[in-house]
């Protein structure tokens, strides 16, 4: 079993922790190793997103997982309810995931993942949280509401209860991390809209796709490579 946190690295600045990780990987660094910073320089989000934070405010972690067996497949949905539930134990909150893999409290967005590989030998788990950032420091320009854990939490015991989360999520068995993640799904319901279509969600398939109903009846499933979901 993956201990992550074990070995924990951490930089007072670095430019990507998952730079960092991948490097490390590429190297053989063992499973588990985590790498953390106080501050990013060029800290990246999905579909090429930059992700940036105020210094020492929020956690921002890359873990090595290694090798990258088929039991793995649903991870894209297993980091984010490890997530989840790391938040849940750290503060009173409640989060909900909008699917891939945004963390949200009450609609805003607390936390995300970003997630790299190269099957079969290594994927680097991304994972940054907004722990004790407050309104007026988050950037006019976000494209979506943002959160922060707040209630005093801090980003090592963030850091502590996540790793903790990710040992049990990423090794649990598939149904469990499906029931898991389908019970925090914050779409389901909802109308959408990605680049060629919208609809109305209606849940995960068992291979972690979503599924929507369009408006003609069809019922189609989008891999998380293929959307950017928006909600209607
Ligand atoms: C997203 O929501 O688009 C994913 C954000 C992932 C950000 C984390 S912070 C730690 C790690 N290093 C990075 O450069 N990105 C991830």
């Amino acid at each position: 079993m993956t201990h992550f946190g074990e070995p924990h690295i951490h930089l007072k600045s670095t430019g990507s922790t998952n730079d960092v990780a991948r490097e490390l990987a590429e190297e053989g660094a063992a499973s588990g190793t985590v790498v953390t910073a106080a501050e990013q320089s060029s800290g990246r989000g999905r579909r090429g997103r930059v992700w940036s934070a105020p210094p020492g405010k929020a956690l921002l972690l890359s873990a090595v997982l290694r090798p990258l067996e088929l039991d793995h497949v649903l991870l894209p949905l297993s980091v984010p309810v490890a997530v989840c539930e790391g938040i849940e134990a750290l503060a009173p909150v409640k989060t909900q995931i909008k699917w891939p893999n945004d963390i949200w409290i009450s609609e805003a967005k607390v936390a995300g993942v970003l997630i790299e590989a190269r099957p079969p030998d290594w994927a680097v788990i991304g994972i940054g949280v907004n722990v004790a950032i407050e309104l007026d420091e988050f950037p006019d320009d976000l494209r979506w509401p943002a959160a922060s854990v707040g209630h005093g939490a801090d980003v090592d015991a963030a850091r502590l209860v996540i790793c903790a989360a990710l040992d049990r999520w990423v090794e649990a068995p598939q149904a469990e991390v499906l029931s898991a993640f389908r019970a925090r799904d914050a779409l389901t319901g909802r109308e959408v809209l990605w680049e060629d279509g919208e609809g109305v969600a209606a849940g995960i398939d068992d291979r972690g796709n979503i599924l929507v109903d369009r408006d003609d009846g069809e019922r189609v499933a989008l891999g998380s490579g293929e959307v950017s979901l928006r909600l209607g």
